[in-house]
C-alpha cells in the first residue's frame, strides 16, 4: 500500500468511538448490553421539530444552503443568544455548521497551528485533544479535583499559560464531569484571561441546557463581554433536543474569525443539510417543554445512580451539576483481584472486566486525561440503566483484594 500523510502519526481515534465500534459489534453478535458508552440521549427528537423537516422536505427545501447556514437559522440562532445569554451578535458573526465538532475542529485550525498550545481543564473530552492535536497544537492541562468539583482554579490556569498558548478552551457543563463554574468561577477566570490580550477564548457550551437543581447557567462572554473580540461560543442542537444524528452546531464570535471558519467550510465541508436546519429553527424557536422533561428524567436517573454507586466498596461518585454523564473514581478497584484472579490494575481493566463479564459498557478514564475513573452515560433507559447499575454492583461485589 502507498503511504499515508504524516500527519496521521499524531492522531488516535477517539477512545469512545472504539468503545462504540466494540459495543456495535457485540451488539451485533447477540449480545445484551448495558450500553454507557455513548454521549446520546435515548429519547426521540420531539415531534415539532420533525413535522418542521418533513415539511421542508415536502416543500423541496432539499438542495445546497450558502455554507454558513441559511439566514433563517442564523436569524433562529442570534435569536436564542439574545434571549438565552444576552449576546447580541450581527448576523455575520453566526456561523451554523454539520455539527459542533466539525465546527470547534475548524476554530482551532483558524487559531493555533504547529507548537502552539491551547490550555483546557483535565478532565476532558477526548475530542477536544484529538482536534487540538490534528491542529499541530499542543494541548496543556489544568488539573481539577474531584474534591473541588473538578472546577479549574485561576492559579492553575495562569500557572498554565505561556507565551505560546493561543487559547483557552473552556466547556461547561463538562463532557465527562458536569462541571458547572458558577459566575464568580468564570469572572475568576475571565480576570486571568484580561491579563493574557493574545488569548482566545473558545467555549463549548453544548450541554447549556442539561442542568440541573434548578441551576441557571452562563457563558463565559455574558460575564465579562470585554472579552467579546476574543470570545468564541460554540453551541448545537444535539444534546439538548435529542438530534444527534441531524448534526447542526453554530457559533457566534468575531466576524474575522467566523469568516475564516466559513472560508474553510466552502472548501471542504459545505453547507449543513438543509432539512436539519429548518429543524433546528423549530428547536431553537420552539416550546421547552420537551427539554424540561428530558433534564428532569436525566436528574432522577442521576440521583438514584450516584446514590447507587457510592454504595459501593472502591467507588466514589461526586453529583454531577450538569451534562448527562457521571464519572466515579474507581480509585479504590485498582489492586482487587477478579475471581478469575486477574489484576485490575487500571480504570481500563476494570471497564474491561465490566463489559466481558458483566455486559456494562463504560468508558475508563483514561480516555479524558485523568484516572482511575469510569465515565457513565445516564442518557440510557430508566430500566437499561438501572439494571446496568445493579451489574456495576455486582461486579464490583465479586472484586477480592
Ligand atoms: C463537549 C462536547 N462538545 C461537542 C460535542 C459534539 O456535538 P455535535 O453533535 O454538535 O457535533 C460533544 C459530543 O459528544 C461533546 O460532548
Amino acid at each position: 500500500m502507498p503511504p499515508l500523510a504524516p500527519i496521521l502519526k499524531r492522531f488516535v481515534p477517539s477512545p469512545i468511538s472504539k468503545m462504540s465500534s466494540t459495543v456495535s459489534i457485540m451488539l451485533a453478535e447477540g449480545r445484551t448490553l448495558f450500553d454507557f458508552s455513548t454521549g446520546e440521549p435515548d429519547f426521540d427528537t420531539p415531534e415539532h421539530i420533525k413535522q418542521a423537516a418533513i415539511e421542508a422536505i415536502n416543500r423541496g427545501e432539499t438542495k445546497y444552503s450558502p455554507t454558513e447556514g441559511t439566514i433563517d437559522v442564523r436569524k433562529a440562532v442570534q435569536r436564542k443568544f439574545e434571549r438565552e445569554n444576552n449576546l447580541g451578535f450581527e448576523l455575520e458573526q453566526i456561523i451554523v455548521a454539520s455539527g459542533a465538532k466539525p465546527l470547534l475542529a475548524d476554530i482551532i485550525r483558524m487559531i493555533a497551528g504547529d507548537g502552539d498550545e491551547i490550555v483546557l481543564a483535565r478532565p476532558c473530552w477526548p475530542s477536544h485533544v484529538g482536534m487540538i492535536e490534528l491542529a499541530g497544537a499542543k494541548p496543556v492541562f489544568v488539573n481539577t479535583l474531584q474534591e473541588a468539583g473538578f472546577i479549574m482554579s485561576p492559579e492553575n490556569l495562569s500557572a498554565a499559560l505561556t507565551d505560546r498558548s493561543r487559547a483557552l478552551l473552556l466547556c461547561a457543563p463538562s463532557n465527562p464531569t458536569g462541571a458547572v463554574y458558577s459566575s464568580q468561577a468564570l469572572l475568576a477566570i475571565a480576570q486571568v484571561i484580561r491579563k493574557h490580550p493574545d488569548l482566545w477564548i473558545i467555549t463549548d457550551d453544548l450541554y447549556e441546557h442539561i442542568i440541573y437543581d434548578g441551576r441557571a447557567f452562563q457563558t463565559i462572554l455574558e460575564i465579562a463581554p470585554d472579552l467579546a473580540d476574543r470570545t468564541i461560543v460554540v453551541n448545537g442542537v444535539s444534546k439538548a433536543f435529542a438530534m444527534t444524528g441531524w448534526r447542526i452546531g453554530y457559533a457566534g464570535g468575531p466576524r474575522e474569525l467566523i469568516d475564516s471558519v466559513g472560508k474553510v467550510m466552502s472548501q471542504a465541508a459545505g453547507c449543513p443539510c438543509s432539512v436539519s436546519q429548518v429543524a433546528a429553527i423549530a428547536a431553537l424557536d420552539g416550546p421547552r417543554d420537551c427539554v424540561y422533561e428530558f433534564v428532569q428524567a436525566y436528574q432522577a436517573r442521576r440521583d438514584r445512580s450516584v446514590a447507587a454507586l457510592n454504595q459501593l466498596p472502591g467507588l466514589s461518585c461526586t453529583v454531577p451539576d450538569g451534562a448527562f454523564y457521571l464519572y466515579p473514581s474507581c480509585a479504590g478497584i485498582i489492586g482487587k483481584r477478579r475471581p478469575d484472579g486477574a489484576l485490575i490494575g487500571s480504570s481500563s481493566d476494570f471497564a474491561d472486566f465490566l463489559l466481558t463479564e458483566y455486559s456494562v459498557a463504560v468508558v475508563p478514564g483514561t480516555a479524558f486525561e485523568l484516572d482511575p475513573h469510569i465515565r457513565i452515560s445516564i442518557a440510557t433507559a430508566d430500566d437499561t440503566l438501572d439494571q446496568g447499575i445493579a451489574q456495576i454492583a455486582r461486579a464490583v461485589l465479586q472484586l477480592v483484594t
